[in-house]
């Protein structure tokens, strides 16, 4: 990669800022004086400097955001704000992207990340790696529903969905449960419960496999992933 988009990427300006710093004589590659933009840098071999400071380069970043409800779940939007309208530029220059969709109206565990392959990996229905929310619905929630979700929900569609895990915490004219999916249907929680004449006031995603929303993070907050759960993910590419 070329010297000047590596700084660039790492947060040191525009490719016209990168340019000044280079001409200062700030950056250093292997310890030698570079003020050639061009120059290709090797990621892996090549120590780059700026000011005597080490540039840690990055290629990919995973966020873990707990998403509020009012944006939605895309890179770009002409009228409405996205998920990566919440990041500060450092990290947007990496351009990720989110795994998988929650609606505009869903809070809870989104993953931001610009690998490609572990973002396919998490969505893929191949994987079925379990997918858990909490939801608010209205309507009583009961054990003949959870018998209905354990086989397979027909949806509006005619799509039967595979069997999911409904776990009642509380029932009564507004119920509480948490329920766990290995597809990502369009709207798939509040088809099934619509299927069963009820409707989902609220929904919050949890957990992605054992990926865990961090509960110190407040809504619209994010973090990168700490290192127990890079390897999980990574482990399922
Ligand atoms: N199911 C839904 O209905 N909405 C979501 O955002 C996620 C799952």
């Amino acid at each position: 990669m070329r010297l000047d988009k590596l700084l660039a990427n790492m947060g040191y300006g525009s490719r016209k800022e990168v340019k000044t710093i280079l001409k200062k004589k700030q950056v250093t590659v292997n310890d030698v004086i570079v003020k050639d933009g061009s120059k290709h840098i090797d990621t892996n071999q090549d120590m780059v400097k700026v000011d005597g400071n080490k540039v840690n380069y990055q290629k990919y970043i995973y966020l873990m955001m707990n998403k509020p409800s009012g944006v939605i779940s895309a890179t770009t939007d002409q009228r409405e704000k996205t998920v990566i309208d919440l990041l500060t530029d450092e990290y947007r220059l990496f351009q990720p992207f989110p795994v998988g969709r929650l609606d505009k109206d869903t809070e809870g565990l989104l993953l931001l990340t610009n690998d490609g392959e572990l973002g396919h990996r998490l969505t893929s229905p191949n994987k079925e790696v379990g997918k858990t929310y909490f939801a608010r619905i209205k309507g009583k929630v009961t054990s003949v529903d959870v018998d209905k979700f354990k086989q397979g929900i027909i949806l509006d569609d005619g799509y039967q969905s595979k069997p999911a895990e409904l776990n009642i915490l509380q029932t009564g004219d507004i119920s509480e449960i948490e329920v766990t999916i290995t597809e990502g249907k369009f709207h798939q929680v509040k088809r099934m419960f619509e299927a069963t004449g009820k409707k989902v006031n609220y929904l919050k995603r949890l957990r992605m496999g054992r990926l865990e929303l961090d509960d110190s993070l407040d809504v619209g907050e994010y973090r990168e992933l700490n290192k127990e759960e890079l390897t999980y993910c990574q482990s399922l590419k």
